[in-house]
């Protein structure tokens, strides 16, 4: 389990009819054979390790391994098949055509909230082209038309911007600033948004991009 502050901090209990059938929906989540994304296995540690290394990836993200060895992105990969066995994580890695881990999706579900978390990163060579909001607009969807969930909570270090753009054009509230606490001990400052689905549906019919 991951050490953090308290999120999501709005939390209202699901019904035991909802929060089993978003665990269930987690444990079946799968992809094509031949798909160039797919839940990571312990396989993928070399390739997601190669991602991860690479301050520009994980210096804002503070749930990845610090330091990001070998051995922890394989330990973190096997924490999150634990994690979808039970329904509340997945690691969702996106491949290039010659087999390089180009982008990574964390996702983090609190089922008896119905509500999830979305990290993740890609690859600097692909960063700062829209390639990061169009990912993470279409997972949000995914979360709450396919996976069910009712809120979707964020954090972003203070000094992300892009992050917080892509939040705030998507239509995340920021909530307020909280103390996340890091997996190996101190805290860092994070700006916490939220996203209900009522929102999300309201902007779906009221926007066009
Ligand atoms: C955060 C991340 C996923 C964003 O994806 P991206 O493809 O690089 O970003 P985008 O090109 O979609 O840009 C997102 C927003 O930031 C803005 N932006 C991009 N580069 C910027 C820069 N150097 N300075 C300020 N704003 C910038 C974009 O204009 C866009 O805002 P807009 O929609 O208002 O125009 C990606 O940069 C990344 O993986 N970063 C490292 C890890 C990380 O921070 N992960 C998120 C942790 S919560």
């Amino acid at each position: 389990m991951r050490a953090m502050t308290k999120i999501p901090l709005t939390r209202i209990q699901a019904s035991a009819g909802k929060e089993d059938a978003i665990r269930r929906a987690v444990r079946a989540v799968s992809f094509p054979q031949g798909s160039l994304r797919r839940i990571a296995t312990s396989e993928d540690a070399p390739a997601f390790h190669a991602l991860i290394c690479d301050p520009r990836v994980s210096g804002p993200i503070y749930t990845l391994p610090k330091p990001p060895t070998l051995e922890a992105a394989r330990a973190f990969i096997e924490t999150h098949l634990d994690e979808k066995a039970r329904g509340e994580g997945l690691l969702i890695l996106e491949f290039d055509k010659a087999g390089g881990v180009c982008a990574y999706h964390d996702i983090q579900f609190w089922p008896e909230f119905a509500a999830a978390e979305l990290g993740g990163a890609i690859r600097p060579d692909l960063q700062n082209e829209g390639v990061g909001s169009a990912g993470a607009a279409a997972a949000f969807d995914w979360l709450f038309a396919v996976i069910g969930v009712d809120l979707i909570c964020e954090t972003a270090a203070l000094d992300n911007i892009r992050t917080r753009r892509l939040l705030e054009r998507i239509g995340f509230r920021l909530v307020d600033e909280i103390e996340s606490e890091l997996p190996g001990g101190g805290a860092r400052q994070s700006l916490y948004f939220e996203l209900t689905r009522r929102e999300w549906k309201a902007r779906q019919r009221s926007t066009i991009d």
